[in-house]
C-alpha cells in the first residue's frame, strides 16, 4: 500500500465512529480530507450529520460535497473530531500545523467529546520533535516573540533553529487567522507538557502544535493493515 491508499484506509476506519446525528469536527490536510471524501459520499448516501471544518480548505470541500456546515458559536459542543497529524507519540500526544492550521485544529479539537486521528503508520514516533513543531504567532512583534520563545525553549531542554514558514510567494505563511508561524527543528521534544507551558507563557504566541490529552483514539494504516491505538488512562 502507498502511502495515500494508507491514508485514505485510515479514513475509512474512522468513518465507522461516525454515527446519525453527530455533531463533526473536520480536520485539515492530506488525511483529513480522505476522510471528508468518504463523509461526503456517506452525506449523499442519506447519512445526518453537521459539522464544523477547521480550515477554510476543509470548509471548501465539505461544502462542496454537501455535508452540513455549521460553526462553535451555533454548535459549541462537538461528538467527534477526525483529523490527521504530523506525529503520534505511544502516549496519543501529537504534532499537528503542518498544514498551518494548528489554531482552528485545536480550538475543534477541545470543543469535541472525542478526538480521533488518522495517519499512515509513518507519523508513528517513539519521541517527538523530527517533524519541525508549528507555533503560530501575530505578526506585530514577530522579532521579539522568536527571541522569547527561544528562550523558552532552551528552558525546556529543547533548542533548535526557528523558521519563519514561507508561502509559495516567498513572502510569510498567513494562517486562516491572520497569523505567521515559526516552525522549530527540535529534533527531540523530551518533555511535551513543560515545552507547551512554556510557549503558553510567550506574549505573542497565539498557538502551538502539541496537542497533549486531547486525542482518544489513532487510527494507523500501514502494510500489515488497520490498528487502532487507544490513550490509556493512568
Ligand atoms: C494541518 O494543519 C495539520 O495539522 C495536518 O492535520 C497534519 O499536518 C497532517 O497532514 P497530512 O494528513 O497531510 O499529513
Amino acid at each position: 500500500m502507498d502511502a495515500d491508499t494508507q491514508k485514505r484506509a485510515a479514513a475509512a476506519r474512522a468513518l465507522e465512529f461516525v454515527q446519525a446525528g453527530m455533531r463533526l469536527g473536520l480536520g485539515t490536510g492530506s488525511t483529513a480530507a480522505h476522510f471528508v471524501d468518504l463523509l461526503g459520499e456517506r452525506v449523499r448516501g442519506g447519512l445526518d450529520v453537521v459539522a464544523v471544518p477547521t480550515s477554510e480548505a476543509t470548509r471548501a470541500q465539505a461544502s462542496k460535497l454537501g455535508i452540513a456546515l455549521t460553526t462553535l458559536d451555533e454548535t459549541p459542543e462537538l461528538d467527534l473530531t477526525v483529523d490527521g497529524a504530523d506525529e503520534i507519540a505511544p502516549d496519543l500526544t501529537v504534532i499537528k500545523g503542518g498544514g498551518g492550521a494548528l489554531l482552528r485544529e485545536k480550538i475543534v479539537a477541545a470543543a469535541s467529546a472525542r478526538m480521533v486521528v488518522i495517519a499512515d503508520d509513518s507519523k508513528w514516533v517513539s519521541v517527538l520533535g523530527r517533524f519541525p513543531l508549528p507555533i503560530e504567532i501575530a505578526p506585530f512583534g514577530a522579532k521579539a516573540t522568536g527571541r522569547a520563545i527561544d528562550a523558552a525553549l532552551r528552558a525546556a531542554d529543547c533548542s533548535g533553529p526557528l523558521v519563519l514558514r514561507k508561502g509559495s510567494d516567498g513572502k510569510a505563511f498567513v494562517t486562516d487567522g491572520g497569523h505567521w508561524i515559526l516552525d522549530a527543528h527540535l529534533q527531540r521534544i523530551v518533555d511535551p507538557p513543560a515545552l507547551a507551558t512554556r510557549l503558553a507563557g510567550v506574549p505573542g504566541v497565539v498557538e502551538h502544535g502539541l496537542f497533549i490529552g486531547l486525542v482518544e483514539t489513532a487510527i494507523l494504516a500501514g502494510d500489515d493493515g488497520v490498528r487502532l491505538v487507544e490513550r490509556s488512562q493512568s
